[in-house]
């Protein structure tokens, strides 16, 4: 799938229900963009991945009420790349609010996890990029995340799980684009 045709996707599902959504949306999009250029990213995939990734939080897309697998079936639906699906389905390590909320085996049934530049790439993205489009570091939006949901909340308790493996996509990523511009 091209970005173009990801990004009218997304826009036909997010845009008018949910604008604040759409506004990250397009700026992680944005961001991928600029990261397609990467030694190893595929940046069709990513550009694609970026556009898409939080289409499951579309009100008539509710299936498992968990975004990344919603988002991952209706692609998959769609016809759309199996990669491109996966990667939907697992961004920004959602293997771990999946064990949370008890659908860790759902995920990684339905969907192989990819670990790989792109993979890394599309986290970074996702977490240097604020609810309302803002450009953030990946650790105020951790705290951000944090601070909005509270303790006691499965995504902070996802976020506990994750927080290594995040930050480690989002140095492995920095470090890239570090020595890209060497
Ligand atoms: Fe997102």
């Amino acid at each position: 799938m091209t970005g173009e045709v990801a990004r009218e996707l997304a826009e036909s599902e997010l845009a008018e229900v949910l604008p604040g959504r759409w506004r990250h949306v397009q700026a992680v999009a944005a961001q991928a963009e600029r990261l397609s250029a990467i030694p190893g990213v595929t940046g069709q995939v990513l550009v694609a991945a970026a556009w898409l990734h939080d289409i499951g939080y579309a009100p008539d897309l509710h299936d498992t009420g968990f975004h990344p697998i919603d988002g991952g079936r209706f692609l998959r639906k769609l016809g759309a790349d199996d990669r491109l699906v996966c990667l939907v389905a697992h961004h920004s390590c959602a293997v771990y609010e999946a064990r949370v909320r008890g659908l860790e085996d759902v995920l990684l049934a339905e969907f192989p996890q990819e670990a790989s530049v792109t993979y890394d790439a599309l986290v970074f993205c996702d977490l240097t990029t604020g609810p309302a489009g803002q450009a953030v570091t990946y650790m105020e939006r951790v705290d951000e995340i944090r601070d909005l949901y509270g303790p006691d909340h499965e995504v902070a308790g996802a976020l506990e799980l994750s927080e290594a493996d995040l930050s480690a996509c989002c140095e492995r990523t920095l470090a890239r684009l570090d020595s890209q511009l060497m």
